[in-house]
């Protein structure tokens, strides 16, 4: 379970991961956001459909795939997360026609 450091920002901005209302700092990315609300896992995998979950956290191992306001194959590690946002857990591979 990962918690924060303590210090004194608020968490001010709201988005959705998988329809529930959760918060997060400004700057957060969304992959520490969603570990941080206690979200270990983003995505399944293609294969075996087992739980995948943000790993390196600086955009190597694309573990932290997730769903980005209906586009998917996002790096959440990579994007920061913003207000309004709304992240699905990415099951299995995108389909085609899904990507941008
Ligand atoms: S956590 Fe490794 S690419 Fe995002």
């Amino acid at each position: 379970m990962f918690r924060r450091l303590p210090d004194r920002k608020e968490c001010s901005i709201s988005f959705t991961f998988n329809g529930v209302s959760t918060m997060a700092r400004q700057g957060d990315s969304v992959a520490a956001a969603l570990l941080a609300a206690g979200h270990g896992s983003t995505r399944r995998s293609p294969v075996s459909g087992a739980a995948r979950g943000p790993y390196c956290m600086m955009g190597v191992c694309f573990e932290c795939l997730v769903q980005i306001d209906g586009r998917p194959n996002r790096q959440g590690c990579m994007t920061t997360v913003a207000e309004g946002m709304r992240i699905e857990t990415q099951d299995g591979a995108a389909m085609p026609g899904q990507e941008e």
